[in-house]
């Protein structure tokens, strides 16, 4: 074969594909060539474990609430005989325990955990936090790419959500908790949560709240989703594959606000 007809070689695993052809199809500011990363192990198994106890718990108290706000399957016949209800409380009781089971290892953890879990990381408490959080913004709406901070773990944006999304759960536990000790009037859960239902001016209020919230976690799980999805798309860093093994790949050139 003559020099001039030699074929192109193109870096292995880029299935032949040049990065400015990537990124012509993607519409998306690429990475250079082939660069350095490597491997930040970020997420420890409390924390992994904290996620998806939350994730799988979340999903049945929500579906297993509205079952007991409004039970909607009226075909089945008497209560007795399938005891639909029963197994619904239950597993709302069940999945209850559980939440806070996660949400003490998760205290512990915010004092406990790596640099990227503690509390001075979850909680927007840094002046620098606070500026970078309008450049994400900017990021997030399109209006400038180029500025965006990088950080390992949460970026100001998700500590907020988090944030709010903690103190959420914290609100439908104790709501939950203050609900749960009226069966049993006089017992411990009755007598712990008893200042609950004076606090939001009745228990019903209580309730009302319990039910309201419910629907800020049935917005934030599919944004969630949403954005780890894209992350993972736009960045190419591995962000999905780090709440499972706990790690990621970094690019080696960037520089990262947390690190
Ligand atoms: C993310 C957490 C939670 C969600 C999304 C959730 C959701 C709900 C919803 C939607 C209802 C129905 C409210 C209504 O319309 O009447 C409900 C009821 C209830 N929830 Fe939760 N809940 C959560 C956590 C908890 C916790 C931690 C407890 C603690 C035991 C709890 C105890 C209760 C109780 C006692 C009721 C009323 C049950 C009844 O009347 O038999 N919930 N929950």
């Amino acid at each position: 074969m003559s020099e001039d007809r030699q074929p192109v070689l193109q870096p292995a695993g880029t299935g032949g594909v040049t990065p400015e052809e990537v990124a012509d199809a993607t519409h998306i500011p690429h990475p250079p060539a082939l660069p350095e990363y490597r491997w930040v192990y970020l997420w420890r198994w409390p924390l992994r474990v904290t996620h998806w106890v939350s994730a799988i718990t979340v999903v049945v108290l929500v579906v297993t609430g509205f079952y007991i706000g409004a039970p909607y399957f009226t075909t089945w016949g008497e209560a007795s005989s399938h005891f639909l209800m029963g197994w619904a409380r239950f597993l709302h009781f069940t999945a209850a325990g559980l939440i806070v089971a996660a949400a003490i290892l998760r205290v512990y953890w915010l004092f406990a955990g790596n640099k990227w879990a503690r509390w001075n990381a979850l909680l927007p408490v840094r002046k620098k936090n606070w500026k970078n959080l309008w450049k994400m913004l900017k990021y997030y709406l399109l209006i400038r790419q180029e500025t965006m901070p990088h950080y390992l773990g949460h970026h100001p944006l998700q500590q907020l959500s988090y944030t709010a999304i903690y103190l959420v759960v914290i609100v439908q536990i104790v709501t939950g908790f203050a609900m749960y000790g009226l069966s049993n009037p006089g017992g411990l859960f009755y007598t712990m949560f008893s200042w609950v239902g004076p606090l939001f001016g009745g228990i019903q209020n209580a309730r009302f709240v319990h039910h309201a919230l419910t629907w800020i976690l049935i917005t934030f799980i599919p944004l969630h989703i949403y954005l780890a999805f894209r992350a993972d798309v736009m960045d190419r860093e591995g962000e999905m594959s780090s709440i499972f093994s706990g790690g990621r790949f970094v690019r080696a050139d960037l520089k990262f606000e947390d690190e």
